[in-house]
């Protein structure tokens, strides 16, 4: 028999934790326990069209779809009794030091899903000690990203523009303002078809019309911050003078100002403008892989855009292994496309992935509370590497990769 009292307010009142000190935006933040919590609250913060940008993919978005589904099909084997008390998640990606073993990836636009943009990104990253990616599309200047990442590590992301010289003068900025790699996006001679984004009309910067006005309404928060602050404008490229106009309309014509003719005799310009490591971004096939290393790239990122481009393009971690057979001796082998947790950026690392990029799961953090959430995302992605590692029964990340430990992770069929 259980023997029972009556309730008494002095027994259960200390049970009752309210948390002081915490503001009611934080705690919301906290609740969210994985990325998926947080695009919810993404959702929710941001108006339907900005949510639609970051969230949608081309086409009928299979290529996002199959991302998912290919890190759904990881399959691990770990080892157990060994000890795993104290694990070291740092790793050296393109010659210098990380606290983890991915980057914040290259995401234009992003004033658009939270004021606080692309400054709030870089101040975690270098708190964080990871890289952080500053997009050609960004909506900060060079040197403001520069200020803000403070003495974190920065990287500069570019789309070719048509006017050359105005290549050469914002990898100058960047190299300048202590930008140390430059990744070159190759996936994106013209823009992949956005569906998403042609229905709701979205434009750069935002244009207010009733619709946008009475969406934004439904979305007090996000509404005050536009209206009170500058609007989102082409600011890393600087004065947005080098786009057909002013006014860009993303689901068609945003990459009317890129240069589609680049092909691999232009990467010696580059090297010749750019004194550091250079980066491709976007391959998706092993013999454009031997291409760049035959080149002699530091690095390429195994990258669909997260499905941006050409839908039905190949799974980016079903491709990996490959790639890292056939080049990984002779050039660092990232990969991006559909990691949304921490065990995704150790199964890609398991997979023979030097480094890992991430885009949409910082990009909900900010969306769902600006700098905090995108803290958020990464505390989150960071403690699941962690615990990944343990449950995997490794110390470090060198441990992870297949060379030294094979058979860790495999795709199930
Ligand atoms: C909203 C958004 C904007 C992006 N903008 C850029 C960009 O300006 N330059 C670039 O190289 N890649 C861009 N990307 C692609 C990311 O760098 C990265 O390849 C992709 O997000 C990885 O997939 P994931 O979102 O599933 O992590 C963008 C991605 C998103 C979601």
């Amino acid at each position: 028999m259980v023997k029972r009292t009556a309730p008494r307010w002095s027994t259960f009142a200390p049970l009752l934790q309210r948390r002081t000190g915490t503001s009611w935006r934080q705690r919301r933040l906290d609740g969210a326990v994985d990325i998926h919590d947080l695009a919810r609250l993404a959702h929710r913060r941001a108006p339907r069209a900005v949510f639609d940008y970051v969230d949608g993919a081309a086409s009928d978005e299979v290529s996002k779809a199959r991302n998912a589904e290919a890190f759904r099909r990881v399959e691990f084997s770990p080892k157990v009794l060994r000890d795993v008390e104290t694990v070291s998640t740092e790793t050296t990606i393109l010659g210098k030091p990380s606290a983890m073993p991915f980057a914040f990836a290259p995401t234009g636009f992003t004033r658009m899903m939270h004021t606080q943009g692309e400054p709030a990104v870089a101040r975690v990253a270098a708190r964080a000690g990871i890289p952080y990616a500053l997009s050609t599309v960004g909506t900060t200047s060079i040197e403001e990203v520069a200020a803000a990442s403070g003495t974190g590590r920065r990287w500069f992301q570019l789309y070719v523009v048509k006017d050359r010289e105005r290549s050469r003068d914002m990898l100058q900025r960047a190299r300048h303002n202590g930008f140390d790699v430059l990744i070159l996006t190759v996936d994106v001679p013209v823009s992949g078809a956005r569906l998403r984004d042609a229905r709701s009309g979205l434009s750069i910067p935002p244009s207010l019309t009733w619709r946008t006005f009475v969406n934004g309404a439904l979305h007090p928060a996000w509404l005050f911050d536009f209206l009170t602050t500058p609007p989102p404008n082409f600011e890393t490229m600087g004065s947005g003078d080098g786009l057909p106009s002013s006014t860009v309309q993303l689901g068609t014509t945003s990459a009317a100002a890129f240069d589609s003719s680049v092909d691999f005799d232009d990467l010696s310009w580059f090297r010749d403008v750019w004194q550091g490591p250079i980066v491709v971004k976007g391959i998706q096939r092993v013999d454009d892989a031997v291409r760049c290393a035959d080149l002699g790239v530091e690095g390429i990122v195994v990258s669909n855009h997260g499905g941006r481009q050409l839908d039905r393009s190949v799974s980016t971690l079903e491709l990996l292994p490959d790639v890292v057979a056939a080049v990984g001796s002779r050039t660092e082998v990232l990969v991006d496309s559909g990691v949304r947790s921490g065990a995704d950026v150790v199964a890609a690392m398991a997979l023979g992935a030097h480094g890992v990029l991430v885009g949409r799961a910082y990009l909900y953090g900010l969306m769902a509370g600006g700098e905090a959430g995108v803290q958020r995302a990464f505390d989150l992605l960071a403690q699941d590497v962690r615990r990944s590692m343990q449950l995997l029964g490794v110390n470090s990340i060198a441990e992870l990769s297949p060379a030294v430990n094979p058979g860790l992770v495999r795709l199930r069929p």
